[in-house]
């Protein structure tokens, strides 16, 4: 790993990858500025930390129509009238499609260990399911080649949110548990084309954010809610559907976990996990009330997916709480959850101030998982003037 011409800092800033793995300045840089990073250097991370740069498939591909890609979900809602606050699309994006030994290349002058990006489903299957697209698959096994020969490992994000049109279409996807079967077919084909060289596996990328923002507030694809009396989304529960589409993300994990363990790790020896999006909470007072609500603020964001990797089942609060309409797992369904996963990912973005309130008449009338867990939690900076 080479330490870089200050002048080569630019550049690198240029790329704008969104790091959502591991963000941190490249070592030549950090010298460059000086005192700047309060005396951190690569050098102060443990060895074999691993520094790397993170992507999602629709947000840097571009090329979405080109060598027989299908149609995602996100295609639809970027050009649905009124979802994208500035209209725009990732039709095109950062061209990572046709540019990305370019991208590499800078990854590279960053000395960067790692590339952490996603696979278009709609890629490798474009209905989702059925007939391989074989310009797909020649198209990651470039990518890969090329991040290998330049030392780059590559970190692949199997579900970062772009599910086949055709799915959604046929079934309404994540929210028919047919999907885990199709998940499974779908990692299957990526385990037989790129596991030889793929030794970390993302299966689902912030399942949370989708269960959130796809299926509650509605803001994100495939955007469905039933806030404000379904003014803004056209159908959903934002009730029920968060929980069922988040059942069936761990499902999906579990179902794609003991396959890769029973057909594919003996031969190819790679780890797989789920990366979490994790936001961190603190009371917003001393008193009890508000240090159990920061508690249950959490396991209605980690423990909600945690849990039942680690011990076979939702937290005891969220049962609590949501009743009936958070789904259960079998038996059986729990054992093979529970353990499923190889490695834990995390994506940490902020902090909260968090606060009991079961009753606020506001939160209370969006009747969604925000109302089940009976808090509210608002951004440090918003601390002060909101409630201060
Ligand atoms: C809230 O949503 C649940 C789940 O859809 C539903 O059963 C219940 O009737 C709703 N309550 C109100 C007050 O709308
Ligand atoms: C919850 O919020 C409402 C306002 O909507 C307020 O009247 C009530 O006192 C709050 N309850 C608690 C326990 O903070």
């Amino acid at each position: 790993m080479g330490i870089k011409r200050p002048g080569q800092c630019g550049a690198a800033a240029s790329l704008a990858l969104l790091l959502l793995l591991v963000a941190a300045p490249p070592r030549g840089c950090v010298a460059a500025a000086g005192s700047g990073g309060g005396g951190l250097t690569r050098g102060s991370f443990p060895k074999g930390f691993v520094f790397g740069t993170a992507s999602a498939a629709y947000q840097y591909e571009g090329a979405v129509k080109v060598d027989g890609r299908g149609q995602t979900i996100w295609d639809t809602f970027a050009h649905t009238f009124g979802k994208i606050t500035d209209f725009s699309n990732a039709d095109v994006a950062v061209d990572q499609y046709h540019r990305f030994e370019e991208d590499i290349q800078l990854m590279a002058d960053m000395g960067m260990d790692a590339y952490r990006f996603s696979i278009a489903w709609a890629r490798i299957l474009p209905n989702g399911v059925g007939q391989v697209n074989q310009a797909g698959i020649d198209h990651y096994n470039r990518l890969i080649n090329a991040l290998l020969a330049k030392g780059i490992q590559p970190y692949v994000t199997l579900y970062h949110w772009d599910l086949p049109q055709a799915l959604e279409d046929k079934y309404n996807g994540w929210l028919d548990r047919q999907i885990v079967d199709d998940f499974a077919e779908y990692a299957e084909t990526c385990f037989a084309a790129f596991g030889d060289r793929v030794k970390h596996w993302i299966t689902v990328n912030e399942p949370h954010t989708v269960a959130i923002q796809g299926y509650d507030a509605g803001l994100q694809a495939p955007g469905r809610c039933s806030v404000l009396l379904h003014l803004y989304c056209k159908s959903g529960n934002s009730g029920t559907e968060p929980y069922i589409v988040a059942h069936n993300f761990i499902l999906a994990h579990a179902a794609v976990s003991q396959l890769y363990r029973t057909k594919y790790k003996a031969a190819q020896n790679g780890e797989l996990g789920m990366a979490f999006d994790v936001m961190w909470y603190e009371p917003m007072s001393g008193a009890a009330i508000d240090v159990e609500a920061t508690k249950r603020a959490q396991e209605f964001q980690l423990g909600w997916f945690a849990d039942p990797f680690f011990f076979g089942d939702y937290p005891a609060t969220m049962r609590k709480r949501v009743g009936e309409r958070l789904p259960r797992f079998t038996a059986e369904e729990a054992a093979l959850v529970k353990g499923a996963l190889d490695f834990v990912g995390i994506n940490h973005y902020t902090t909260y101030y968090t606060r009991h309130n079961d009753t606020d008449i506001i939160v209370r009338l969006l009747n969604d998982t925000l109302a089940d867990t009976g808090t509210i939690s608002l951004r440090i900076q918003e601390r002060q003037s909101d409630w201060g």
